[in-house]
C-alpha cells in the first residue's frame, strides 16, 4: 500500500483537487484508493459522497472528525484491501505537525500556484519538509505540482526558476481548466470525463503517475545496518526490492525534470 500526502499550508493551492483526481484516476484503473480527509472543510468527503454506486469505489475517512466513541486508531483504520492512501491536508497546517503527517508517507506532493505569495509559502513549506519533517531531498519523496498554470506568463517563468533553485522535482504541470471545477461538482475526476473533453488535462497527469510509481531512492539512511551493498542482481532488483530511480525524474511538460530542483491540532492527532 502506498501512502501519498498532499500538502501545502496555503489554502486554494489545489490540494483537494489533486487528491480527488488522483483517487479518481487510481479507482478508474482498478486500484482501491482510500482518501483520508484531514481538512475540517471536508471537501474530499463531500466529493466522495457525490459519487454514484456505479462508479469505481473510493473509500473515504473523515479524519478531521473527532469521534469520542472510538479510539483515534480505529477511526483512522484503513481497509485491508486498500492499494493507496491519499491524505488531503488542511490549509494553515503548522510546521510542528509535519513530522506526524508525513511519517509513513511514500510520497509528499506539494501543489503550488504561480503567484508571488504562493511561491513564498511553497518555499517555506519545502524548507519545513526538509528541516522539520526531516525528509531527505535524495529520498525522492517530495514532488511539486505546478497548478493552474498559464504557460506564457512571466510569473510562470519565475515559478519554474524558483523550483529549480529548490532542487525538488516538478512532477506535473497542471493547467488552469474548468474541467477540474466541473469534475469536482459531479463527484468524478478528469480521468472519468469523456476523453474528447478532458484529454489535454488527462495527459498532464502522466509524469505524476510515473513519478508515483518510482520507488523511494536507496540512501545510506534507508539501508539496514549490516545489509550487503545494493548490487542489482542480473535482471532483478537490489536488496530490499527497491531500485534507484533509473534516469532523470519525470518532467513537467516544460522539460524541467529533476534538474528542477494553523492547522487544527486536535484533528491531526493520529495517535
Ligand atoms: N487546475 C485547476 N484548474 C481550475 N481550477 C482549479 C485547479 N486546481 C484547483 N482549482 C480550483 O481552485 C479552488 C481551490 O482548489 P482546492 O483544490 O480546493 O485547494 P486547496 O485544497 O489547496 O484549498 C477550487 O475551486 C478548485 O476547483
Ligand atoms: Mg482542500
Amino acid at each position: 500500500m502506498q501512502r501519498i500526502v498532499v500538502l501545502n499550508p496555503k489554502g486554494g493551492s489545489g490540494k483537494t483537487t489533486i487528491a480527488i483526481n488522483l483517487a479518481s484516476y487510481l479507482a478508474a484503473r482498478g486500484d482501491k484508493p482510500v482518501l483520508m480527509d484531514f481538512d475540517p472543510q471536508g471537501s474530499s468527503v463531500r466529493w466522495v459522497k457525490k459519487r454514484k454506486p456505479t462508479q469505481p469505489l473510493v473509500h473515504v475517512i473523515a479524519a478531521f472528525e473527532k469521534d469520542t466513541r472510538t479510539t483515534r486508531a480505529f477511526q483512522l483504520r484503513v481497509p485491508e484491501y486498500a492499494t493507496h492512501v491519499i491524505v488531503d491536508t488542511p490549509a494553515a497546517l503548522e510546521a510542528r505537525y509535519l513530522p506526524e503527517m508525513t511519517r509513513d508517507a511514500d510520497k509528499v506532493i506539494v501543489p503550488v500556484l504561480a503567484s508571488d505569495i504562493d511561491i513564498h509559502t511553497c518555499s517555506n513549506c519545502i524548507r519545513d519538509l526538509l528541516l522539520v519533517a526531516k525528509i531527505r531531498r535524495d529520498d525522492n519523496r517530495i514532488g511539486v505540482i505546478a497548478n493552474r498554470i498559464r504557460r506564457n506568463t512571466l510569473i510562470y517563468q519565475s515559478l519554474i526558476r524558483f523550483l529549480h533553485t529548490l532542487h525538488i522535482p516538478i512532477v506535473a504541470t497542471i493547467r488552469d481548466s474548468q474541467n477540474y471545477v466541473r469534475a469536482a461538482e459531479l463527484g468524478i475526476g478528469v480521468h472519468e470525463m469523456k476523453s474528447y473533453v478532458a484529454q489535454a488535462d488527462v495527459e498532464q497527469w502522466l509524469p505524476l503517475v510515473d513519478w508515483l510509481a518510482r520507488p523511494r531512492a536507496i540512501t545510506p539512511a534507508t539501508i539496514p545496518q549490516g545489509a550487503p551493498p545494493a548490487v542489482p542482481a542480473a535482471g532483478g532488483s537490489p536488496p530490499g526490492g527497491a531500485a534507484p530511480p533509473a534516469g532523470p525524474a519525470p518532467s513537467a511538460a516544460a522539460g524541467n525534470a529533476d534538474d528542477a530542483p494553523a492547522g487544527t491540532p486536535a484533528a491531526l492527532a493520529i495517535a
